[in-house]
């Protein structure tokens, strides 16, 4: 076998992430409304004589090369389930933020999966491949979808939404990740003895995505992880405020943190948000994206 697949894979945001309780597994039961955009990490496997990871860009040093990475656990599961050795080298050519709240990792896990399919010629069917992303992760079935969806369950379950328009995002990267298991622990620390309203998806914000409408979508979106992602980052509440002053219409944290993301009415919008967030010096970079886009396809 000979030849390389490179395969690009979306960031994203949760414009809305409805919590519930602790469930006996320790996941949370979700309503989870994903929406891709346009920040990508690009996965290119290539043949090679045993599995081997590496990464370029600026945050690769922070990226594990060993088999906790999502993408190498991605290629070992495929090639098990097709009796077949993991024999490739994975690159990953990194853009989305590391440990940033927008499933980075999940993406190089459906990226690494989609890729070897393709190297490898298996053919697995889309359902397989959906069924190997929920075994690797929660976020990691809606990388490979991509566009908007709605998912249940601890995320994995996945309803694609009609999306009516393009959204325009900031997002300000922090300086150092934050642990996910570590933001769902301080969530249940903070709503620890109280009753967990069953999680639902927001009627009036399906409704804004599926007409486009950039107001309404503003008003509505919703993360109940940000007072926990806040709780262990105090610091992410300036950059919410100074994003706001900026001009964007919606302020959020994005998932379980750190990054924070700006809803704003257009690109020129954007634009004075990064200005207003790098003047402030709240973030270590500041960068715009739009969505919906595709989810994992090779390139
Ligand atoms: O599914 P994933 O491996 O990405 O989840 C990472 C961690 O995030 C889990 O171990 C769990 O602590 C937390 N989590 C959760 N409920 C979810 C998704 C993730 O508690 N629905």
């Amino acid at each position: 076998m000979t030849g390389s697949v490179t395969v690009r894979v979306p960031a994203k945001v949760n414009v809305q992430l409805a919590v519930g309780g602790a469930r006996a597994d320790g996941f949370h039961d979700l309503a989870n409304v994903f929406l891709a955009v346009g920040l990508y990490d690009e996965v290119t496997v290539t043949p090679a004589d045993a599995l081997r990871i590496t990464c370029e860009g600026p945050d690769a040093s922070q990226v594990p090369l060993d088999r906790t990475n999502l993408a190498a656990r991605a290629a070992e599961k495929l090639a098990a389930r097709y009796g077949r050795r993991a024999d490739v080298n994975i690159h990953i050519a990194k853009d989305i933020p590391v440990a940033g709240g927008m499933a980075g990792g999940s993406a190089d896990g459906a990226g690494a999966l989609v890729a070897c399919d393709a190297l490898w010629g298996t053919g697995a069917s889309r359902d397989e491949l959906l069924e190997i992303c929920a075994e690797l992760g929660s976020d990691v079935p809606f990388s490979l979808v991509g566009g908007a969806a709605l998912g249940t369950g601890r995320g994995e379950k996945l309803r694609v939404l009609p999306v009516g328009g393009s959204f325009h995002w900031v997002f300000a990267v922090a300086d150092g990740g934050l642990s996910t298991p570590a933001v769902y622990g301080e969530f249940d620390r903070l709503n620890e003895g109280l009753v967990m309203p069953e999680p639902v998806a927001s009627g009036v914000l399906l409704e804004a995505l599926a007409s486009g409408d950039v107001p309404a979508l503003a008003a509505a979106v919703s993360n109940d992880l940000q007072s926990a992602a806040l709780s262990l980052r105090p610091s992410l509440a300036s950059a919410l405020a100074v994003g706001v002053e900026g001009g964007a219409l919606a302020a959020i944290v994005s998932g379980s943190g750190p990054t924070t993301a700006f809803l704003v009415a257009d690109a020129e919008a954007g634009a004075k948000v990064v200005d207003a967030l790098v003047a402030a010096g709240v973030c270590r970079a500041a960068r715009v994206a739009v969505g919906p886009v595709s989810g994992a396809v090779p390139v």
